[in-house]
């Protein structure tokens, strides 16, 4: 078990700027996940926590131990990739083997080992297979064993679940949490699925461009999004977004629609007066309209859910995304008027995007 820490780190390919100055202290046990969109960096520093690329400047610690110019089988780190890499010729026992015995782990130790994580991720039957005899979520779990039984100081994941269908891949990812339970150790794990990230992880880290845009608990990056790309990214459906002006304690939207943003702040409005904002509404904090501050909006889509409904309706400019109660099902085209939490309005500046609190 060890914390990892990164300070200034920095990954330059020629005059590309790739990772630009990340620090981060991940604590001991902790299950931290990095999210993004494509190409902002993720994958560039697992592999560089791991060794597999060399760095362009700063430092990485694994524990008190400086890693940077360690070669990768010094670092006691296992990492399971996207497309697991099992050797195809080897039956899944021997995949599992193979690290424990390039390693010199004993013959007597290796047994048991692979037997305790066949057994903890339900794998016990499948030994004897070749990876071509599996299917997708048996093969994630054989490159999830493989990295177990090496009990490593730290466990990187790089999107290992993104080639799993929808239904697989909510399995998978609560037996990773089951896991992560059973035996602790620190986990860095990289995706772009907000939902893999919002019920994983100890702590959120959200890049972007090759910074961290923001950290923080799954609550404190829901609730408290330092910038419109983190309400964007976070949540889903996605957190609306509609263009103003604070005028005389009320949002003045682009449009015409009025909301008040006293309530969500006090002396918040004069302390804004005159602000061009950018307003963030999650599309699971509209109300009826007798409980909040209304707005009125036509109809554009209905989508009925199930569970809930969702309605598209159009805000000035702006298409919003309301999720309402299912048995609510209005015609497009209709006026909706809906009621909005005013403790839940988010307000960026529009020039930054960045929160204003
Ligand atoms: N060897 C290389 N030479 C030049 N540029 C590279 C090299 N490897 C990666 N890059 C660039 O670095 C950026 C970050 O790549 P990285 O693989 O870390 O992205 P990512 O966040 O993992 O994205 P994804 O979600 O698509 O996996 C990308 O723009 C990529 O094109
Ligand atoms: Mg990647």
């Amino acid at each position: 078990m060890s914390s990892v820490s990164f300070r200034k780190l920095e990954k330059n390919y020629g005059a590309l700027k790739i990772v630009k100055g990340i620090d981060l202290e991940i604590a001991d046990r902790e299950f931290v996940v990095l999210v993004g969109p494509s190409g902002c960096g993720k994958s560039t520093t697992l592999r560089m926590l791991a060794g597999l690329e060399s760095i362009s400047g700063g430092e990485i610690r694994i524990g008190d131990r400086v890693v940077n110019k360690l070669p990768p089988r010094e670092r006691d780190i296992a990492m399971v990739f996207q497309d697991y890499a099992l050797y195809p010729h080897k039956t899944v026992y021997e995949n599992m083997a193979f690290s424990l015995k390039v390693r010199g782990v004993p013959a007597s130790e290796i047994k048991p080992r692979i037997a305790q994580a066949a057994e903890m991720l339900g794998i016990e039957q499948l030994l004897e297979r070749k990876p071509s005899q599996l299917s997708g979520g048996q093969r994630q779990r054989v490159a999830m064993g493989r990295a177990i039984v090496r009990r490593p100081q730290v466990f990187l994941f790089d999107e290992p679940l993104s080639n799993l269908d929808a239904k697989l891949r909510g399995q998978v990812r609560t037996e990773i949490k089951r896991l992560h339970q059973a035996i602790g150790t620190t986990i860095i794990y990289v995706t772009h699925d907000q939902v893999e990230a919002m019920t994983l992880a100890d702590r959120i880290v959200i890049l972007k461009g090759g910074e961290i845009e923001q950290v923080g608990t799954p609550d404190e990056v829901y609730n408290n999004p330092a910038s419109v790309f983190v309400g964007g990214f976070i949540g889903s459906p996605a957190m609306n977004f509609a263009k103003g002006t604070i005028r005389g304690g009320q949002i003045a939207f682009d449009g015409g629609a009025q909301l008040p943003v006293t309530a969500n702040a006090a002396g918040k409005a004069t302390a804004l007066e005159g602000r061009d904002v950018v307003v963030g509404i999650r599309p699971e904090h509209f109300v009826s309209s007798a409980e909040g501050q209304t707005l009125a909006g036509r109809v554009q889509v209905v989508e009925p859910l199930g569970s809930d409904t969702l309605i598209h309706f159009a805000l000035g400019q702006a298409t919003l995304t309301a999720r309402v109660a299912p048995e609510m099902r209005p015609q497009p085209g209709e006026t909706l008027s809906i009621g909005v939490d005013p403790s839940r309005i988010h307000l960026f500046d529009a020039a930054t995007e960045r929160a204003l609190s």
